[in-house]
């Protein structure tokens, strides 16, 4: 089983994703809804909080992890790795892949929240394979609650959205890096605000599918471990109405959001 966990609903659109590109791997989804959300978290909690994550999810079968959350990717990737046998795939390696690859301005905008962009983990990554880019970044801490609570057509969520973009829109960036699994909910604004015509968006949660399928068919023995033929399921720590319409918003249909 593929292993997915976010702080709450936004990595089930790593899931969708996962799900689209590899639709005979089962998969295993925890969403820490009852701490949501991590983006203002120190980064011991957010390590703590990502341990106890994927054990829960290796304690349930899954056999590779993907940390679907640009926060705790942001803090915890190198130590779960240490800590952990199993592959451990995470949103921001991807990204910065295609927005290195995609730019031509080579000015490229970032948007995440509190502990990503504090993190500087964009910019390092960014910089280590083309120093000659500029990185634009923007911590955007109100756009999570706003997912989590299911606006995300609101006329505040809009205005919000105007005020964190403004100091993108002056850069000369052609490329902006979601950063956040929750903002693909937000793209059509997002891209509206930005100019359709101007900015390619990159959205980590399909990025990083295509990087675990392009690992799957390059270890098919490993691939071969993947429990097939079982339902998904989605567990999250607290089940709220609104993550229960998020849940159905993503994948397009009702899904089971089992608590634990
Ligand atoms: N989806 C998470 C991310 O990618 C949200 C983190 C949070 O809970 O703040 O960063």
């Amino acid at each position: 089983m593929i292993g997915i966990f976010d702080s709450g609903v936004g990595g089930m659109t790593v899931a969708r994703s996962v799900e689209t590109l590899l639709p005979d791997n089962r998969i295993i989804y925890y969403g820490d809804l009852a701490r949501t959300p991590y983006g203002s978290k120190s980064p011991e909690a957010i390590i703590e909080y990502s341990i106890s994550n994927t054990e829960f999810l290796l304690g349930h079968g899954a056999k590779v992890i993907i940390i679907a959350c640009n926060s705790a990717a942001s803090v915890a990737s190198d130590i779960l790795r240490q800590k952990f046998a199993a592959p451990i795939f995470e949103v921001i390696t991807p990204a910065v892949e295609r927005a290195v690859t995609s730019t031509v301005t080579g000015n490229i905008g970032v948007i995440g929240t509190r502990a990503t962009i504090r993190s500087g983990i964009y910019d390092q990554k960014i910089k280590a394979q083309a120093p000659e880019l500029h990185i634009f970044s923007k911590a955007c801490p109100l756009l999570v609650p706003l997912v989590e609570e299911g606006w995300v057509d609101a006329r505040e969520t809009k205005m919000i959205l105007r005020k964190y973009l403004a100091p993108l829109k002056q850069k000369q960036i052609d490329t902006l890096v979601l950063g956040c699994t929750h903002y693909p909910l937000l793209k059509d604004l997002i891209q509206h605000r930005m100019g359709k015509n101007r900015i390619r968006l990159i959205d980590s949660s399909i990025e990083v599918a295509l990087t675990l399928q392009g690992y799957l068919s390059e270890n098919p023995d490993f691939g071969k471990t993947l429990q097939r033929g079982i339902e998904n399921r989605y567990f999250v720590s607290d089940i709220t109405k609104a993550a229960v319409a998020t849940a159905e918003k993503i994948f397009g249909r009702h899904i089971d959001l089992e608590k634990v």
